[in-house]
C-alpha cells in the first residue's frame, strides 16, 4: 500500500515524524511525505529528529492569512500533489487547517483517509477554534482511526461513524521517547543544550508558559498575561516563555510582558531545547494540547489555561488542572502549586495516560492489516472537561 502522509504545523510535525519514519521502514508500505508548510520555521527541528525530508511542499504559509485563504490553499494544493503521487491511502493528524483541507481533498479524489489523533472531543464547536469542528469533519471522511486513549474511541464510537478505530496511544509519547533518548544517550548534546539556558537563575523555579490558541485572542491572551506580570513578582520565580509565531499572539504578550525583571520571551525554541525546558521547569502553565499529553509523562503539573479541554486523562489523573483564563484563578492555582509542597507533590508523580512509546507500530500493523494489540490506558471517568461541569461518561 502506498501512504501519503500530511503535516504542515509544529505539532503535526512531532507528532507526526516518527510515523513517518515507522512507515518508511516497513517494506510492506510505500511512504511519500507531504508538508503544507502552514507553518515554516517550527517545523524542521521535528523532522530532523527522525531523518525526514518532504517529498512535496505545498508551501501555504503567508503571514497573517485567513482561515478561507489558507484552506483554499491547501485544496488546491494537495489536490495536484494527490493526482501527481495517487496514493492508496492518504493520513493525517489531528485536528488543524491542514488536516481538516487535505483530508476534504483526498475525499473529493475518493482516496481512503486515515486520521492519527482521531477522537478528541471538548463538547464545544468554539473552543478550540476552529480545531473542534476540523477534528469532528476529518473523522467523518475517515476510513481508519487511529484513536490515541481509550475515552478517544468512546466518542467515537458514539458518533456512529463509518470507518474503523483501533486504541494506539498517542504518537506524541513516541516522538517524547525518542527524543528524550537522544538527548540522555549524548553528553553532547546535553551540554550544549545547557549551556544555551545558563542564563536561568538557579535560585528561582522555572515556570515555563506557552500559549496560542484562537479562542483566547484579545481579552483572553490579556488575562492570561495579567496573570504572569503577578506571578513574575514572586522573588522565588522566573518565567520562561517561548513565544508562538502568531502576530496576534505576539503582539499582545510583547506589549504586556516585555522588558519585565523575571519574564524570559523567547522565540519558539526547537524540539530538542523546549523538552529540556520542561524537565528545568517547576510548573507549566500552556493551552497548548501536545504540552498537556506530554508534561504528564515528564512529571511536571500543568495548568491549562483554557475554559474546557478534549484531553480529560491528565485531568483525571491530577497531573492537570484547568483554570481558564481569568487572571485572579490562574494566579491562585499557580501560587498554591508553588506554596504548598504537599499539594504540588499530589500533583507532579508521573502520569501515563496518553501513551506506551508503542503507538508508530500499532498505526503500521493496522495499515498493513496485521492483528493489533491495542494501547491499554489506565481508566478515566472523563470524556471532556470542563470549568462548568465534569461530563462523565
Ligand atoms: C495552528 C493550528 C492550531 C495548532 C497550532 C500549533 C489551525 C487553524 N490552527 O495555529 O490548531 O494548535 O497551529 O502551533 O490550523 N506564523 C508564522 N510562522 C509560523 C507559524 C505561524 O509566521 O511558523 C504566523 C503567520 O502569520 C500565520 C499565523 O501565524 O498566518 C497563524 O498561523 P496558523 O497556522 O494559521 O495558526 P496557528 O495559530 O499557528
Ligand atoms: N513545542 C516546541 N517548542 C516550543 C513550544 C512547544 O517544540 O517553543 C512543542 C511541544 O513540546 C509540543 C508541541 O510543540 O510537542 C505543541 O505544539 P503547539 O502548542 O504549537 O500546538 P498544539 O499541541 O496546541 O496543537
Amino acid at each position: 500500500m502506498h501512504v501519503l502522509s500530511v503535516f504542515g504545523t509544529r505539532p503535526e510535525a512531532i507528532k507526526m515524524a516518527p510515523l513517518v519514519a515507522a512507515i518508511g521502514a516497513e517494506p510492506d508500505l510505500t511512504s511519500t511525505l507531504c508538508i503544507t508548510g502552514q507553518h515554516r520555521e517550527m517545523l524542521s527541528q521535528a523532522m530532523d529528529l527522525f531523518g525526514l525530508s518532504a517529498d512535496h511542499d505545498l508551501n501555504v504559509m503567508r503571514p497573517g492569512q485567513t482561515l478561507n485563504e489558507l484552506s483554499a490553499r491547501l485544496i488546491t494544493g494537495m489536490d495536484l500533489v494527490l493526482r501527481n503521487v495517487q496514493p492508496d491511502c492518504v493520513l493525517v493528524h489531528g485536528d488543524t487547517t491542514t488536516a481538516a483541507a487535505c483530508a476534504l481533498a483526498a475525499f473529493h479524489l475518493r482516496i481512503p483517509v486515515g486520521h492519527v489523533e482521531a477522537g478528541l472531543r471538548s463538547g464545544n464547536m468554539l473552543a478550540p477554534f476552529p480545531e473542534e469542528m476540523n477534528r469532528r469533519a476529518v473523522d467523518v471522511m475517515s476510513q481508519w482511526m487511529f484513536a490515541p486513549t481509550p475515552a478517544a474511541r468512546q466518542a467515537l464510537e458514539l458518533e456512529n461513524l463509518s470507518g474503523r478505530i483501533w486504541v494506539t496511544g498517542n504518537t506524541v509519547i513516541d516522538a517524547l521517547g525518542a527524543a528524550l533518548a537522544k538527548i540522555d544517550s549524548s553528553p553532547a548534546l546535553s551540554s550544549m543544550l545547557a549551556e544555551r539556558y545558563t542564563w536561568l537563575d538557579p535560585r528561582r523555579r522555572v515556570v515555563l508558559v506557552t500559549g496560542h490558541r484562537r479562542e483566547n485572542f484579545g481579552d483572553g491572551f490579556r488575562q492570561i498575561c495579567a496573570a504572569l506580570r503577578a506571578l513574575a513578582q514572586r522573588d522565588d520565580v522566573q518565567l520562561v516563555y517561548p513565544v508562538h509565531l502568531n502576530p496576534s499572539v505576539r503582539s499582545v504578550v510583547l506589549e504586556m510582558l516585555q522588558g519585565l525583571p523575571n519574564v524570559h520571551l523567547l522565540d519558539p525554541v526547537g524540539y530538542l531545547d523546549f523538552i529540556w525546558l520542561m524537565r528545568r521547569a517547576h510548573l507549566i502553565l500552556t493551552d497548548s494540547g501536545g504540552v498537556q499529553e506530554e508534561a504528564p509523562f515528564m512529571g511536571k503539573p500543568v495548568l491549562v489555561m483554557r475554559d474546557v479541554t478534549e484531553r480529560p486523562e491528565a485531568v483525571a489523573a491530577g497531573t492537570a488542572q484547568l483554570v481558564g483564563t481569568d487572571a485572579a484563578r490562574i494566579i491562585q492555582a499557580a501560587n498554591r502549586l508553588l506554596d504548598d509542597d504537599t499539594a504540588y507533590r499530589d500533583v507532579s508523580g508521573r502520569a501515563n495516560p496518553y501513551g506506551d512509546g508503542r503507538a508508530c507500530r500499532r498505526i503500521v500493523d493496522a495499515l498493513c492489516g496485521r492483528p493489533v494489540a491495542e494501547f491499554m490506558a489506565p481508566a478515566s471517568p472523563l470524556r471532556t472537561a470542563s470549568l462548568s461541569s465534569l461530563d462523565l461518561a
